[in-house]
This record gives structure tokens, C-alpha cells and sequence, in this order.
């Protein structure tokens, strides 16, 4: 067996699938979960119309792991019109089906293990696919804390010099999973710099892009290379998805783009690895990318729900209206004392409501766990099922005083 494999870490739904096994929720109330972040409005009618016509012939042929020109093309349509930002859909976009397995696949090709001390710098906390990328590519992962003084911006500066020096690859997440937060110009220039000088790769983890709560739209990892003069993206890679943005996580679809040079080796180890995207998944992404009503509407449904669930927690809990995603991280009350274990164990016990507890999407490193204290919920529900567990999280606050 491959003994890297062993130094995988359990997935955080199974750690709370153990956690909560000795618990019974209070049979008075129906469950809700706002533990896993699955997009749960409805997939466009555009998108199964296209997949559905597809059918006919999409079955009858090996697609290419490049994509058709179509596709590649309606995915460089795309970051035009909403970055401002002009790729070769030929050299510099690559479809891929759905993020998860492109970052996976990612640090596979960048990452030389042979090189002293290979390292893969991520944020923390984090999705968990980046660390187990690392940790597959034979990297160590070095976890950088986000602060929650400054917006829950990573801290970067803590990070090394050392650490940098053996850095082949930094994850970064903008708009954050789980925090929302998105980064702004200044943080790219500094990770930019810090590219340049120590020539790591950036991966640049966009699936939330398209949830956002304030006027502008986030600012994405090639529209900053692009305003910072660095028009061929070098040592960048970004990953955007359909999952989030169109509502399809079961179609499994996304694109990269980026520095040409890296895509051409990911095309290459993805060759291999055998991960072409269905002609018909194709077909549905073009109509899918080519859409943005769609996207607006879908967006509306969230601000709508977020004015009126995060009023509701905030009135016993810190926790504020994110930048981006569609996740609330808030913090547990004082009664708890950092327990967000507990605190996520006695609202299922009591209310039948399920929450992520913060700590499973974060590590232990430099002494500090920085989910711990917080509890993720992801309000993918519909408005009424958030509201209700909202309310009853009110209650389970306000009776355990
Ligand atoms: C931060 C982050 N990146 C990537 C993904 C993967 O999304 P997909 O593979 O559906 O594009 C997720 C899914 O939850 C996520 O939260």
C-alpha cells in the first residue's frame, strides 16, 4: 500500500458522523442540518435542458481531456465578462470536473517531492482536499492561521521566511471557506511577491465567487495578476466551479485557468489519470457559463436569506454578514469556553439542529487550533428551514444561560 496514505486525515463529516453517534436528538423537533455546505436550490432549467438534449450523441465517443473548443472558449467568455480578464481558451484554460479533483490533482503535478523539505503552504482553517493533496504528493502541509481581528484575513506574515524557502505551492481560498472572506489587492501583491521570490505556485480556490454580499463582486486571483501587470499569470492558477454558482454539484464541472506553462503539465498528468469531462456535461457547462440570469437570481435567493437569518444569530452570538460563501462562522457564547464541540453535541441533543464545529476544519499548528471556538453553518436550505434553525439556535442559547 502506499504509505502515504495512512497519514490522511478523517474527512470532518465522518469525525462528526463519531461525534454526535451517542446523541438523541430531541424526537420534538424535525432534524435540520446546516452542517454540510451542498448547494440546495434548484438546478437551472437551462442546464438540464442542455444536458437532457445532449444525450443523443454525447454517449458515443472518448471525450478530450482538453475539452472542446467550445467549452474552453465559453470559460474564457466568461472571465472576460466578469473580470475584465483576457486568456487563450487554448493554452490557458482547462476544464475540470468540479474543483475537488483539479486541486487534487494540482499539487500531484507541481509538487517534486524529491526536493528537500517539500512544502505546501494553506490557509487554516481549510478545505481539507488541500492538505491531503499535499500530504499525497509526498509535501508537508504548513497551516497559516486566519485572524479574526483583521476580517479573518490570513496570516501570512506568520509564515516563516524558512517555511517560504521550501514552499512549492500555496493554497489560498478567496472568498473563504469557511470564513467568507475575500482577499483584497494588497494581499495578492504580497503573495505575488512572495511567489516571485521563492518561486512557489498559487493555486487560487474561487468555487464561492459568485455568493457575494457587498456591492462589488470578489476580487479573483487573474483579474489581480491582470491589475498588477502580470498578464501571463505566471506561477497562477485559478479554479472556478459550476457547483456553487449554478447550483449543480452533482454535474461536476469547473474550469482552470492560468499560467500556461503549469496547465500544460496538468494536462498531462490529467491524460493519465483519466479525467476528461463527459461530452454531455460539456454541453451542459457551455449553456451553464454562457448564463448569468441564472446566477443573479440564485444570488438574490442567498442576500435574502443571510438579511434574515444573520440578524436572528447575531442577537445572541458573534457572527457577522460574511463577504462572500454562504456560510456563517460564528463564534460559540462564553458558556461554552471555546467548546464548540460541546456546543455543537447539546444543540443536536436539544433542538435536533446540526452545526459543523469549527475545529474539524481547522488544525493545531503553532499551538493554536484557529476553528476552535466557532461552529460553521451553511445556510444552503431553503429560507424558512434556515430562519426555523436559526430561531431555535436563538432558544438553545437563551436557555442555557
Ligand atoms: C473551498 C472549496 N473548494 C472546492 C470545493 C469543491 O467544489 P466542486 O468540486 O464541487 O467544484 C468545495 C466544495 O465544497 C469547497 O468548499
Amino acid at each position: 500500500m502506499n504509505p502515504l496514505l495512512s497519514r490522511l486525515q478523517p474527512y470532518p463529516f465522518e469525525r462528526l458522523r463519531e461525534l454526535f453517534a451517542p446523541i438523541t436528538p430531541n424526537p420534538a423537533y424535525a432534524p435540520i442540518s446546516l452542517g454540510i455546505g451542498e448547494p440546495k436550490h434548484a438546478a437551472p432549467e437551462l442546464v438540464k435542458q442542455a444536458l437532457t438534449a445532449a444525450l443523443g450523441s454525447g454517449l458515443s465517443g472518448y471525450p478530450a481531456t482538453t475539452g472542446t473548443p467550445a467549452l474552453r472558449q465559453a470559460c474564457a467568455s466568461w472571465l472576460q465578462r466578469r473580470y475584465g480578464v483576457q486568456v487563450n481558451p487554448s493554452t490557458q484554460v482547462l476544464p475540470v470536473n468540479g474543483t475537488r479533483e483539479a486541486l487534487f490533482a494540482f499539487a500531484q503535478t507541481v509538487i517534486d517531492p524529491t526536493r528537500d523539505g517539500a512544502t505546501v503552504v494553506c490557509p487554516n482553517p481549510f478545505y481539507q482536499i488541500y492538505e491531503g493533496a499535499a500530504l499525497l504528493s509526498g509535501a508537508t502541509p504548513y497551516y497559516a492561521p486566519s485572524d479574526p481581528a483583521r476580517n479573518f484575513a490570513v496570516d501570512w506574515d506568520s509564515v516563516p521566511e524558512a517555511v517560504w524557502a521550501r514552499t512549492q505551492l500555496l493554497y489560498v481560498c478567496s472568498p473563504g471557506n469557511p470564513t467568507g472572506a475575500v482577499m483584497p489587492l494588497d494581499e495578492w501583491r504580497k503573495l505575488f511577491a512572495l511567489s516571485d521570490r521563492y518561486g512557489f505556485v498559487i493555486a487560487s480556490d474561487e468555487c464561492y465567487s459568485e455568493i457575494y454580499f457587498r456591492d462589488e463582486p470578489p476580487l479573483g486571483g487573474l483579474e489581480a495578476a491582470t491589475q498588477l501587470g502580470r498578464s501571463n499569470f505566471e506561477r497562477l492558477v485559478a479554479f472556478t466551479s459550476l457547483s456553487k454558482r449554478s447550483n449543480v454539484p452533482g454535474l461536476r464541472s469547473g474550469f482552470v485557468a492560468g499560467d500556461a506553462a503549469i496547465l500544460q503539465q496538468l494536462l498531462l498528468y490529467r491524460t493519465y489519470h483519466g479525467s476528461a469531462m463527459s461530452p454531455v456535461v460539456q454541453t451542459a457547462s457551455i449553456a451553464a457559463w454562457n448564463d448569468e440570469q441564472h446566477v443573479i437570481d440564485n444570488r438574490a435567493q442567498y442576500r435574502a436569506k443571510f438579511a434574515q437569518v444573520t440578524p436572528l444569530l447575531a442577537s445572541v452570538m458573534d457572527v457577522a454578514l460574511p463577504d462572500a460563501g454562504f456560510y456563517l462562522w460564528a463564534a460559540v457564547p462564553e458558556r461554552w469556553q471555546g467548546r464548540d464541540t460541546d456546543f455543537a453535541c447539546e444543540l443536536l441533543a436539544q433542538y435536533n439542529v446540526t452545526v459543523l464545529p469549527g475545529s474539524y476544519l481547522a488544525r493545531q499548528a503553532q499551538g493554536l487550533n484557529p476553528g476552535q471556538g466557532r461552529v460553521r453553518m451553511a445556510l444552503v436550505a431553503e429560507t424558512a428551514e434556515c430562519l426555523e434553525a436559526a430561531q431555535r439556535i436563538v432558544q438553545f442559547i437563551q436557555s442555557n444561560p
